[in-house]
């Protein structure tokens, strides 16, 4: 085995999977060997998240029996809305999801059931409790009370509903839902590694997916479709659009939404994205934001197009949801109650062939530095 270090892990394998697969040079992604264009299409989000976790495409009966049992478990408790109601308002609301997390741990310990059942019902309670604590959070920091999970919605439609108060056109509601699918998995990324590491010292599923979401809370993974929007607004017309670009990349800062460690091509997501966004505008309302999102598009394919960097899935994930009525901060919390299926899908992939992290570093400090007394310290 060779000792180099490789910064970022980058190209170094850290485990086998047969959850998802991806092609960085020919823009393909799988879920369990099925194109995401055709999961994209034809399937739903609860639908794609069994397949992921389970490994295979659900039968009739097992799809009703799923769905039935998340709509069951979408309420929180009580308990849990009180410590929410007790978060300042002002706080980053992955933060708050991540404790809410953390705290569904603390009402759903291990008891006397099986592993198994435990597995599998730790499982619908995140997919099924995650979007009402993001929710809750939201309405509570407004000064609102919490708008309770309508069962006659479905999973997206409910989630849009809980958040923004209003029931979400059919269309709309589809289209997030395909967001969800397309969030919902993609290999060992950050989070997902994260998740791995926690997973492999055998700690509770909450625990584990506690630390997926604080990894995922960053700039350079789920909190990129927050910083595009931001991007695209100092931006403001399409006319500044290069020399803001020229001038980011005269200053060594990144473009917010494009460039990723594995695509090299424009991210098959993004492809998708673009479509729903378009749709979406053509349908409810032009956005002057999209435009200057092409044109951005444009641009850094002139400018970084040779280094391989093109959009990535945030490049355009940001711009549907301001449009669902959305609040930017919001979007990576969304980001999680979609990849929190992929989280759960590696975690139990993890258990099934178990071997704690423990990687290795290459030591750069010194060796027998003699110890200087505090009061020769100056
Ligand atoms: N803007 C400008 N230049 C970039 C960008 C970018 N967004 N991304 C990479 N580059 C350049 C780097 O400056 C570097 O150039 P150099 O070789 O001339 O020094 C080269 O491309 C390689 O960049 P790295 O940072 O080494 O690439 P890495 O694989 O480590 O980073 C990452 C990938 C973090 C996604 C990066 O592209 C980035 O920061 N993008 C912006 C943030 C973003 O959109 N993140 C979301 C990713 S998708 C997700 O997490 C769901």
């Amino acid at each position: 085995m060779s000792g180099e270090y490789v910064p970022g892990l980058e190209g170094v394998p850290a485990t086998r999977s047969n959850i998802s697969f991806v092609d960085g040079k020919a823009g393909v992604l799988e879920y369990r060997g099925i194109p995401i264009d055709q999961l994209a299409e034809s399937s739903t989000f609860l639908e794609t998240a069994f397949l992921l976790i389970f490994d295979h495409l659900p039968t009739k009966d097992e799809l009703l029996s799923f769905e039935v049992e998340i709509l069951g478990h979408r309420r929180v408790k009580y308990r849990i809305r009180d410590m929410i109601k007790s978060f300042p308002e002002s706080g980053r609301p992955m933060v708050a999801l991540q404790s809410c997390i953390a705290a569904l741990g603390l009402f759903y310990p291990l008891q006397n059931e099986s592993k198994e059942k435990y597995a599998y019902d730790s499982t619908i309670r995140l997919l099924a409790k995650m979007p009402t604590m993001v929710a809750t959070f939201h309405q509570m920091r407004l000064g609102n009370d919490p708008i309770p999970p309508r069962d006659d919605l479905g999973h997206a439609a409910n989630f849009l509903y809980m958040l923004t108060g209003k029931e979400p056109d059919p269309r709309a509601a589809r289209i997030f839902d395909v967001c969800l699918m397309l969030h919902a998995e993609h290999t060992v990324n950050a989070s997902t590694f994260s998740a791995l590491v926690t997973a492999s010292t055998l700690a509770d599923p909450y625990t584990v997916i506690t630390s997926a979401a604080g990894t995922l809370s960053g700039p350079l993974h789920g909190g990129a479709n927050e910083e595009v929007i931001r991007m695209l607004k100092e931006i403001g017309t399409i006319e500044r659009v290069r020399p803001y670009l020229e001038n980011r990349l005269a200053r060594k800062e990144k473009i917010m939404g494009v460039g990723h460690r594995v695509y090299k091509v424009k991210d098959p997501r993004a492809t998708i994205l673009q479509n729903l966004a378009q749709e979406l505008f053509d349908r409810f309302g032009h956005s002057r934001l999209y435009d200057i999102a092409v044109e951005v598009e444009r641009v850094c394919d002139e400018l970084l197009g040779q280094k391989g960097i093109y959009p990535n899935v945030d490049f355009y994930s940001g711009l549907v949801y301001e449009k669902m009525g959305i609040p930017a901060d919001m979007f990576t919390p969304v980001f999680a109650i979609s990849r929190v299926a992929g989280w759960l899908a590696h975690w139990h992939e993890q258990l099934a062939d178990n071997r704690i992290f423990r990687p290795t570093q290459v030591y750069t400090g010194s060796h027998n530095v003699e110890f200087t007394p505090l009061s020769l310290r100056s």
